[in-house]
């Protein structure tokens, strides 16, 4: 399973990248209004000072609803660096986009599923990655997890390479759950990964070690 950080904060992915464990980074227009990075020109330079941070996949994203504009924009931010991914929202226009872009070379990260029927769609149209938000479909008490595997159910079925990002993760136990249903990829917070780590019999197991080996030295 790939870890990707959902932040757009430079120490956060620094944080992460030191750990060995990250395979790149998603961002949004939310979480790059968080970190105060506004104005076109500062948010491409975010990006690229990201992409200089992770050896990964880094996306961006179009802000463009229309298909002429998206293109004009998923082009810039894929002529940005190399490790660019243009981010594109499913709708209408975006499903058009995918396509141009899938034909051009140009890896996409179809963003804001919530069905598995977007997720079709986003495969058919040639999406390097589909983002299913897990989270927002657990706000308002629908389950998130069970939309993954419908995914993986119907990508399985019919081999379709496109992988599923599974975003919106909110809490450890998120990323343990997708990955037991074959989610190809995690985006989340650091404290979500960092979650991870922690079990109370390690630190416990790991001070009775030290202390016995104090007492034979
Ligand atoms: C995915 O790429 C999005 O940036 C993200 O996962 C949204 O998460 P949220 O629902 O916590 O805002």
């Amino acid at each position: 399973m790939k870890f990707f950080i959902d932040t757009a904060n430079l120490d956060q992915i620094r944080d992460a990248q030191e750990l060995g464990v990250l395979d790149g980074v998603t961002t949004n227009p939310s979480l790059m209004a968080k970190e105060g990075i506004t104005g076109k020109n500062n948010i491409l330079k975010h990006y690229v000072d990201i992409c200089n941070i992770v050896d990964g996949d880094v996306s961006a994203e179009v802000i463009a609803t229309d298909l002429e504009g998206m293109i004009s924009e998923g082009e810039s931010l894929s002529e940005l660096h190399e490790q660019i991914v243009v981010k594109v929202p499913m709708i209408r226009d975006g499903v058009k986009a995918l396509k141009y872009f899938a034909d051009k070379g140009i890896r996409t990260n179809c963003t804001l599923v919530f069905s598995p029927g977007q997720a079709l769609l986003a495969a058919k149209a040639g999406a390097t990655y589909v983002s299913p938000f897990i989270g927002r479909l657990d706000d308002i008490s629908t389950d998130g997890l069970n939309l993954i595997s419908e995914i993986r159910h119907i990508y399985d079925n019919y081999g379709y390479e496109t992988e599923i990002l599974a975003a919106s993760i909110r809490h450890t136990m998120h990323i343990i759950d997708c990955a037991k249903v074959g989610a190809d990829v995690m985006t989340g917070p650091l404290s979500a990964i960092e979650g991870l780590l922690k079990h109370p019999l390690t630190d416990i197991g790991l001070a009775k070690f030290l202390a016995d080996y104090k007492k034979g030295n």
